[in-house]
């Protein structure tokens, strides 16, 4: 099924995947490509209307990122956030201003023309201000501002549609042509109507079909899962987690028995865990299940590796061989799935974003070795994580597996600061569990906190016990709230529950004898330590 499509062509925003995860929210489908990209590939997607990205460049840079010629040629409606305005305006005939000061921050914007498709639904009205007998228009909205040039001049054609203390220039249109620019970032919480106004030009001016649904989802992956696979054999890494369960139980719906789900234990899972995923797959879901015990095999492998990316690499490259090593034992296997979800392959800068920083390489995507002879199957590799939520849902999973926590790829090991040994795995699992289960006795594992964990230090402190000087290990609670783990705040937890925890984690777990808060929101920091 084709549906109507918004292309957001990215000029290397951090926000840039938000602007598509809006769009979706409104039941449109949408796809975030390079400005780099080729005519005919964006062109292939059908596209009813572009949206032109925020970016750190200025218009003014020598090789400043380029409005495509075709983009403007298709005679589609185009919206440009931030850059995609100052972009949009200097190619169209306007002075966008350069600047060195950077705004940045809420606004309010004073909206100056109503009867506009953007800001339809936005719950402005016009009121009777009886004190002053007079009427008064309730215009004004708060929206994020992050950016330094900005537009001076509008191109012929163009009218300004709002504006901000700073900014006289917030909004503009040329209604004849459907172009539409904004100075403010609509896809960021931080302007509470925004996702209106992608919805409006998704819906109004773009007249896209809300066709995009977990429901409609589920049945263009089952064919299109069917069709790639045909009658091969399909073999599943298992983490746990929501993603690969999520792969798992809409792969199992489109080719039932062909797929085989592979879990290896790695030693690095948390308390309970690797039972707990035997348990629900096998018995539960009923899959094809092998369990592996690779626990020693992985501890050689990162005895002495303290560098974080050389942990994910080593992680990554002995996932695939395990796999592979179980593979020839179940006989022919063609296809590796993976629950790629999109944010894993924007953040390792995959192939389909080469302009995006490497944060992290998340060893289900950028750790792979280019030796793999799998061809992947990752029905994710397009959602959201709340979106995986509502597949999964869809596809019934119990809330226990849809709503859990995201544990990452490379486990504990990411966690375990330092020499990764037995022992201090087993200390940090104890105080994690220690941490995580007053939480959810507290009930604060989904409300308070979106995740939340103990991460191992690679430090000593002196302490002191009854009568005796301690010289012991610190772990770090780290718990965080966020809406889509690319941003993130630390987690305001009561106090005394802090203190219980602390308490519990000094007093139970042998070798530790200090617990510290993390109190770093992403950015600048990132939600995991490594
Ligand atoms: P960061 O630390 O980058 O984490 O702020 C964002 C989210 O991604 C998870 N994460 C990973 N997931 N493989 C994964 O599958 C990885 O290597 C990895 N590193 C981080 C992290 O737990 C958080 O939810």
């Amino acid at each position: 099924m084709a549906h109507d499509t918004i292309v957001i062509l990215d000029y290397g925003s951090q926000y840039s995947q938000l602007i598509a995860r809006r769009v979706r929210e409104a039941n449109v489908c949408s796809h975030l490509v390079s400005w780099r990209t080729p005519e005919d590939e964006v062109m292939a997607l059908r596209p009813q209307g572009f949206i032109l990205s925020g970016g750190p460049n200025s218009v003014y840079d020598a090789h400043a990122p380029a409005l495509p010629d075709y983009v403007l040629t298709s005679g589609l409606p185009v919206l440009g956030i931030c850059y995609g305005m100052q972009l949009l305006a200097h190619r169209l005939g306007g002075r966008v201003a350069s600047s060195q000061k950077r705004e940045y921050g809420p606004a309010t914007l004073q909206i100056d023309v109503l009867d506009n498709p953007l800001f339809e639904d936005w719950g402005l009205k016009i009121e009777d201000l009886r004190l002053n007998h007079q009427s008064s228009i309730i215009n004004s909205q708060q929206v994020w501002m992050s950016h330094g040039d900005k537009v001076e001049a509008l191109p012929p054609g163009f009218r300004v549609l709002a504006h901000t203390g700073n900014s006289p220039l917030a909004a503009a249109a040329d209604t004849a042509r459907h172009y539409y620019a904004v100075q403010f970032h609509p896809e960021v919480a931080h302007t509470p109507q925004g996702g209106r106004l992608l919805r409006n030009f998704a819906q109004r001016v773009c007249a896209c079909a809300l066709d995009w649904t977990p429901v409609n989802f589920i049945t263009e992956q089952v064919e299109a899962i069917r069709a790639q696979v045909g009658n091969g054999r399909v073999a599943l890494g298992l983490s746990g987690g929501v993603d690969s369960a999520v792969a798992g139980a809409l792969i199992h719906r489109a080719i039932g028995d062909q797929l085989t789900c592979i879990f290896v234990d790695h030693g690095l899972l948390r308390q309970g865990e690797a039972l707990q995923v035997v348990a629900t797959f096998e018995r539960e879901q009923g899959m094809n299940l092998v369990a592996v015990n690779a626990i020693e095999e992985y501890l050689d492998a990162l005895a002495g590796v303290t560098d974080p990316e050389m942990k994910r690499r080593i992680i990554g490259e002995k996932f695939v061989r395990i796999f592979e090593r179980e593979a020839n034992k179940l006989g022919q296997i063609d296809f590796l799935a993976q629950g790629t979800i999109y944010p894993d392959v924007i953040e390792s800068a995959g192939k389909d974003k080469k302009d995006a920083h490497v944060i992290k390489t998340h060893h289900n995507v950028g750790g792979l070795p280019e030796d793999m002879d799998f061809e992947l199957v990752e029905p994710l590799k397009l959602l959201f994580k709340d979106e995986v939520r509502r597949v999964g849902t869809a596809l019934g999973l119990p809330d226990s597996i849809v709503w859990r926590q995201p544990f990452p790829g490379p486990g504990l090991a990411i966690r375990c600061l330092g020499d990764i040994i037995w022992e201090r795995l087993e200390r940090l699992r104890q105080a994690d569990a220690i941490f995580t289960g007053e939480l959810r006795q507290a009930d604060m594992l989904k409300q308070g906190t979106q995740q939340a964990f103990a991460v191992l230090l690679p430090v000593k402190s002196v302490g002191v016990m009854g009568d005796g000087r301690t010289y012991q290990e610190v772990i770090a609670l780290r718990a965080v709230t966020t809406e889509d783990f690319m941003t993130a705040d630390w987690a305001r937890l009561p106090y005394d529950l802090l203190a219980h925890v602390s308490r519990r984690i000094v007093n139970e777990v042998d070798g530790v004898n200090r617990v510290v808060l993390d109190i770093t929101s992403k950015p600048p920091g990132t939600i995991e330590w490594e």
